[in-house]
């Protein structure tokens, strides 16, 4: 009979094996402390390099979702109820990752998203994303909120950017504005309309309140960004932007204003898909702004296929909101979408490292897709089919 000590260590171990105590500590994985860029084994690195740079109100205002965060983690979460279906012994030796929107071939289906204030993260801002997308061949979308001029952001980008727009509350302001970016050739206005009516961003209330550095000695739009008119292409532009009376006469207004490809970002329900494709719009990105417009929403890519359904392939539906892997990009693909955007993993690696860390989370992703597209059997994007999901 064995019940010496030995005995009871094996008992011990064997029920270790077993319990959630033991596969949560297996995921407690040694974080890498970056010195460069090259370091980062993937996305999620850069998140914690981030936080050791940045001041904590601007790492808090990044990191925030919106009252308890709910729908930040939904969009992570959702990934989790698709799973792939990978086909076998398909010729995978060679990788296309080239895909076509409006007319232009993208080297990947990957973009980056508006963020604002970039500034606030590296001293080159969104000018230092602009290099790097230029570098990379990646689209970038340049925000309304932007801390450098749009001006710039073309000259850097080599081409002029996507422009997501906030609509200016005075219609004379929106027309200025439009005016500004068709002036230097931005082919694509991203409208975002999940915005209009407000927000409850609580997280970074939180962290502001633990920093204690006087904000307003550096810029105007510290405490709660109320100062509009100090961004640079809100001046001359006042009334303050995200008008809450905006309804889809306004789209149709926008879409008389301007020749510009007109895409509607915040979409997530069939049934403004199908009314944006009745205005006239010519693409729709799916997003619920990173978690950080409504609360207690769905991931975006839970709503992703309705949306896609909705517009019947007549336009391209894109989609952001919690992509960090290959994997979540190719299930985004597989789901309808044609194009994948990412917010703060990019804004991290700006943070840490500028212009070298957003060309490296672009090519950590770019090399995770084309992994997974050589494990599933998909050549080429449109190999990329609903078949290779369950939900
Ligand atoms: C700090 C921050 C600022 C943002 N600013 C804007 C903005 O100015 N305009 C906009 O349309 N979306 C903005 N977004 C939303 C992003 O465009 C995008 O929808 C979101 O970040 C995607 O989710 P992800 O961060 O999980 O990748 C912002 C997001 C963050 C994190």
């Amino acid at each position: 009979m064995d019940n010496g000590p030995d005995h009871d260590r094996r008992k011990f171990l064997g029920f270790l094996a077993g319990s959630p105590l033991l596969a949560a500590a297996w995921m407690q994985l040694p974080a890498l402390k970056l010195t460069s860029p090259d370091e980062a084994i993937t996305l999620m690195d850069f998140e914690e390099a981030a936080r050791r740079v940045l001041p904590p109100a601007h790492w808090g205002y990044m990191a925030s979702g919106v009252d308890d965060d709910a729908t930040l983690k939904a969009n992570r979460e959702g990934f989790q109820h698709f799973k792939l279906r990978p086909r076998r012994l398909v010729d995978v030796s060679r990788i296309d990752l080239r895909t076509e929107i409006f007319g232009t071939v993208w080297e990947t289906p990957l973009f980056l998203c508006p963020v604002g204030g970039q500034k606030m993260f590296h001293r080159d801002g969104e000018v230092a994303v602009a290099r790097a997308a230029s570098a990379k061949k990646a689209v970038q979308i340049l925000s309304t909120a932007t801390s450098s001029m749009v001006e710039d952001v073309t000259m850097a980008l080599g081409t002029p950017p996507w422009y997501q727009l906030y609509m200016p509350v005075k219609w004379e302001g929106t027309e200025r504005l439009v005016r500004r970016v068709e002036a230097v050739g931005s082919p694509v206005l991203v409208w975002t309309v999940d915005l209009l009516g407000g927000r409850n961003l609580e997280t970074a209330e939180r962290y502001r309140r633990t920093d204690t550095r006087d904000c307003a000695a550096c810029h105007a739009t510290a405490r709660g960004g109320r100062a509009v008119e100090a961004l640079p292409m809100m001046s001359g532009i006042d009334g303050g932007m995200n008008p809450s009376a905006a309804t889809w006469d306004y789209l149709d207004r926008l879409r008389k204003l301007t020749k510009m490809r007109l895409v509607l970002k915040g979409i997530e329900t069939r049934e403004d898909a199908r009314l944006a494709r009745e205005h006239g719009v010519d693409g729709i990105i799916v997003s619920n702004h990173g978690g950080r417009a409504t609360e207690t929403g769905r991931g975006t890519i839970e709503a992703l296929g309705e949306v896609v359904d909705a517009v019947g392939g007549q336009i391209p539906v894109l989609i952001d909101g919690g992509f960090r892997r290959g994997t979540d990009v190719f299930k985004a693909l597989a789901l309808g979408a044609r194009g994948v955007g990412i917010g703060r993993p990019y804004v991290w690696a700006l943070s840490a490292f500028g212009q070298q860390g957003v060309e490296r989370v672009l090519d950590i992703l770019r090399a995770e897709l084309q992994l997974t597209m050589r494990q599933c059997g998909t050549p080429s994007i449109k190999h990329i089919t609903g078949s290779f999901v369950s939900a």
